[in-house]
């Protein structure tokens, strides 16, 4: 389609991506979300006691937004963990529990092994899953496909968005079987609804974000804070980073960073702060303030215009806002494209990063 490598076009499909993950499924009129899998279940959604996501990689960074939707939305305990330790720690699966497997291929090994275990546990097992008729789709009590199209870049961009946005609209309707009032369902579908054109206009930034990576692309350190749900975004971040570039990068919640990783700070080591207007904004501006005195780069993700963020930060890279925890949709987007800027100047292969496979069926 005219793209210079698959990853890139993948970041730009996001907004048809993302509708065809949501189209049909968002009903307004009635405000419900239909999800012909969901719907297999049943009665079942609003009984639940306990969410238990796995995934791996960028899948398990989805899973850790899902933490925050389920217990935001549906107000059901929720534990996202690694696949590979999942399936090694004997996990206590008691009643009740719904068993979330996320996995863009639907082949990956580790996730696979987790679903066998916590299956014949007794859990219920949901998919949330991309590749159409494959193991993981197949194994699953029921699913919810992202139809996000095939993904041919190792890194993962448009199928991690479309899993947050399956995740949200499975919250809801979840909540909505318990405690969520009419009104708030509404307005999280209208919010949903318009997630599509905001991905649109956050891929504006682009030719800003190839010009940042232009000037700190030299760097071999990066850091990527977040907090709340966009603590996973930072995570993902620098996960695409690392992925593609090979630059170094570590994500983490920003308050972590004073113990002990605040070490690593020195003179112009780019520091990405996820950083929308959300409960969380105040803190994060402290955190800024730490980061600048240690003579750290702050480039700043906010939603729509802030001067607070302006004044504070060396770099501001606006996406348009949302609700605050449908806000990763939108603050994933700069990210991805400042790893692919990043691989690009630094010359790599960028969709076929060295020892990495799109689909690892090894354990
Ligand atoms: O196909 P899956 O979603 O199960 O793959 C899981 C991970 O291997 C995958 O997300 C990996 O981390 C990506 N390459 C990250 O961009």
């Amino acid at each position: 389609a005219g793209y210079e490598h698959h990853m890139l076009k993948e970041i730009h499909e996001q907004p048809v991506s993302l509708r065809n993950a949501m189209g049909g499924r968002l009903d307004l009129r009635s405000g419900r979300v239909t999800l012909g899998g969901l719907s297999r279940l049943g009665r079942e959604l609003a009984s639940f006691r306990r969410v238990l996501i796995t995934g791996c990689g960028t899948a398990w960074h989805s899973g850790l937004i899902g933490e925050y939707l389920f217990e935001e939305l549906a107000r059901v305990p929720t534990e996202v963990e690694y696949a590979s330790e999942l399936r090694y720690r004997n996990p206590i699966v008691e009643g009740g529990t719904l068993a979330i497997v996320i996995s863009q291929s639907g082949e990956t090994a580790d996730t696979l092994a987790a679903l066998r275990e916590v299956r014949m546990k007794g859990a219920t097992v949901f998919g949330v899953v991309n590749m159409v008729g494959s193991t993981i789709a197949r194994e699953t009590d029921a699913g919810v496909y992202l139809h996000a199209g095939p993904e041919i870049g190792v890194a993962s961009t448009k199928a991690f968005t479309a899993q947050v946005a399956v995740l949200a609209m499975i919250a809801t309707d979840m909540g909505r079987r318990r405690h969520l009032s009419p009104e708030r369902t509404q307005e999280i579908l209208e919010a949903l609804e318009t997630i599509p054109e905001k991905v649109g206009q956050a891929l504006q930034v682009e030719s800003q974000v190839q010009a940042l990576a232009g000037r700190l692309v030299d760097r071999d350190n990066w850091l990527y804070l977040g907090r709340g749900v966009n603590y996973p975004v930072a995570l993902e971040g620098a996960l695409k980073l690392k992925e593609v570039s090979y630059i170094h990068a570590e994500g983490m919640p920003a308050a972590e960073m004073k113990h002990g990783p605040i070490a690593l700070i020195d003179e112009g080591m780019p520091v990405v702060v996820v950083a929308p207007r959300d409960s969380t904004y105040d803190k994060v501006l402290a955190n800024i303030e730490e980061v600048r005195g240690r003579g750290g780069r702050v480039i700043a993700v906010a939603t729509a215009a802030d001067p607070d963020l302006e004044r504070l930060a060396d770099e501001v890279i606006s996406v348009p806002a949302t609700l605050p925890i449908l806000s990763p949709l939108l603050t994933t987007v700069p990210l991805q494209l400042l790893a692919y800027h990043a691989a690009v100047l630094r010359g790599q292969n960028v969709d076929k990063p060295r020892n990495l496979a799109k689909s690892v069926t090894v354990e």
